[in-house]
């Protein structure tokens, strides 16, 4: 089965495009939800986590997310430690998948993260789409998607690699800026492409 990367900055329109991918019949593996997943209560990880932050563990022994986010997000050396404890496992989890999807007979399937550069994944990727737009465009939707201030949605865009590095390593390039439309014939010529059966 190939497994075929699919990334870009925050909130260009990964999960969007992935959409798409799944709707043409597409598997997508979901790296933020398996995140999600791998510090549910009960999990190795969120023991780990709960041992060294215990302050972000709510009433009910959930994370809470946004808050250990805004903590890590201030501090590298804390982030690099909340990495080594989730990313391992989230890893772990993809793979996983990857091969539950292979056994059931998939011949290609859609990884969408947003670290895939970053953590150099590419590596065992059979090709990487990287969705773009102006930083303008991805601005404006991260503020109205997640009612953040104008500032805060800035420095979540400046803490990422810039999309010139990951347009480096792109197979296929999305063009995201326009309507949904015009995003989506774009999904239908790269998986015509990927898929030709389809
Ligand atoms: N072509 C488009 N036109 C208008 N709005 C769009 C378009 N594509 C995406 N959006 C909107 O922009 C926002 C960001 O898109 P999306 O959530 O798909 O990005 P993402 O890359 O998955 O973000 P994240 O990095 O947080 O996972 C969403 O509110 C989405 O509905
Ligand atoms: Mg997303």
């Amino acid at each position: 089965m190939k497994l075929i990367g699919l990334t870009g900055g925050i909130a260009s329109g990964k999960s969007t495009v992935a959409r798409m991918f799944a709707e043409l019949g597409c598997p997508v593996i979901d790296a933020d939800r398996i995140a999600r997943e791998v510090v549910e209560p009960g999990t190795p990880a969120l023991a780990e986590i709960s041992r060294r932050w215990p302050n972000f563990i709510k009433g009910d022994g959930t994370l809470d997310r946004a808050a250990l986010g805004r903590e890590v997000f201030a501090d590298a050396s804390s982030r690099a430690e909340l990495d080594s404890i989730v990313f391992p496992r989230i890893l772990e989890r993809t793979l996983e998948r990857s091969n539950e999807l292979d056994r059931a007979g998939e011949t290609v399937a859609l990884f969408d993260a947003a670290l895939i550069v970053e953590k150099s994944l590419d590596a065992g990727l059979q090709g990487l789409i990287v969705v773009t737009v102006p930083e303008a465009t991805q601005l404006a939707r991260l503020v109205s998607r997640d009612h953040l201030a104008n500032e805060d949605a800035r420095a979540r865009i400046a803490s990422q690699l810039a999309i010139a590095e990951k347009l480096k390593r792109a197979r296929w390039v999305i063009d995201n800026s326009g309507t949904l439309e015009e995003t989506r014939r774009q999904v239908e010529r790269i998986w015509a492409e990927i898929e030709p059966s389809s």
